[in-house]
């Protein structure tokens, strides 16, 4: 049994100039121990995604349809308070641009000391142990529990916020863009630490990046979110090597390689669709080279192609039978 098991998720954003279907008929499986990659552009529903998963969806956001299975049981059938008891012990975030959440006015000893009595840690002597053997474990030095957060680095405070999320030594963390918006060497520190968790821990981890080189270092498999929809799923040497839906591949060839044969890089001409007005067929139908008559009518189904899931007219049959 998979660890996580997401099918046909879809959540919505309920405005009065409509709704915005955010995350539409996703689904995807985390096995115990695997990091999975979730990648796309800016608004393609990666956060909602993974809000979802921790029941944060709130008004106007609603989770329209679909499950969540975690460890066998329906996440959308738990109550608040079994809501709030999974979020302490078993699944933990480490929120986009999470360096900016801490207390300013709390230290950073007293704010991860509160964490582990939320945990059930009552003793002062042993939160004081666990404080300095958590800030050792990202890599900070114990002796700065007694500084305010605003005498921290970025890349430091974000070492906090994972620390935060590793208290309950959860069976899933999910980490939204974890060193976006970091500079390039302290993006390396934060990579390195958290392999090294992932190895100590046996984490089980959702990764959401915009950068592909991340997905490649971290992930086994990825997935490639548009308009809402898992386009391409696949393990990351298959997507990377041979992306087959046309989004994805744009995606890859505007993306610059280290390794390898130099490309001329590419960006994706046009922007995605209006959430709230979507167009009736492929989401990516404007911005498709490849584009159909069937892509602008029909919604594609998400098919098994290549060994990997897609959804693409190109590979439904869709195209044929129109053709026919
Ligand atoms: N509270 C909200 N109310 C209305 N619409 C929302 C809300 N939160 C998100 N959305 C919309 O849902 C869509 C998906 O947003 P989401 O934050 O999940 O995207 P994302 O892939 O995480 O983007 P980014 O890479 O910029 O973080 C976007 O179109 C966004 O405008
Ligand atoms: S379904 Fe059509 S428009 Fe959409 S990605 Fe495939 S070929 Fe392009
Ligand atoms: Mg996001």
């Amino acid at each position: 049994m998979a660890l996580l098991e997401v099918n046909n998720l879809c959540v919505d954003y309920e405005m009065k100039r409509g709704t915005a279907r955010a995350v539409n008929d996703v689904s995807f499986k985390l096995e115990q121990g695997e990091t999975l990659g979730l990648i796309g552009e800016s608004g393609c529903g990666k956060t909602t995604t993974a809000m979802s998963l921790l029941g944060f969806v709130t008004p106007p956001g609603r989770i329209s349809g679909g499950s969540v299975i975690f460890k066998g049981k329906d996440l959308r059938s738990f109550s608040n308070e079994q809501m709030r008891r999974l979020r302490g012990e078993s699944i933990s975030i480490v929120r986009q641009e999470a360096q900016n959440a801490l207390n300013p006015v709390l230290t950073v000893g007293s704010q991860i000391g509160e964490v582990l009595r939320e945990h059930g840690v009552k003793n002062n002597r042993e939160i004081e142990a666990r404080v300095d053997q958590l800030l050792e474990m990202v890599g900070i030095s114990p002796e700065r529990k007694k500084s305010y957060p605003f005498e921290f680095s970025g890349g430091m405070r974000q070492r906090v916020m994972i620390a935060l999320a590793a208290i309950a030594e959860p069976d899933l963390m999910i980490l939204d863009e974890p060193i976006t918006g970091l500079d390039v060497i302290v993006q390396r520190q934060l990579l390195n630490l958290l392999s090294d968790l992932r190895k100590k821990m046996n984490l089980t981890a959702l990764l959401i990046a915009h950068d592909l080189s991340v997905i490649a270092e971290m992930c086994s498999r990825v997935a490639v979110m548009y308009g809402g929809y898992i386009v391409e799923a696949a393990d990351v040497k298959t997507l990377y090597a041979n992306p087959i839906h046309p989004y994805s591949k744009a995606l890859i060839e505007s993306y610059p390689r280290i390794r390898g044969e130099k490309k001329k890089l590419r960006s994706i001409p046009g922007a995605p669709p209006r959430l709230l007005t979507p167009p009736d067929g492929c989401m990516f139908a404007d911005r498709c080279p490849q584009a159909m008559e069937i892509c602008r009518k029909v919604v594609p189904e998400q098919v098994l192609a290549e060994g990997r899931l897609v959804r693409c007219h190109l590979y439904t049959g869709e195209a044929a039978h129109a053709a026919e």
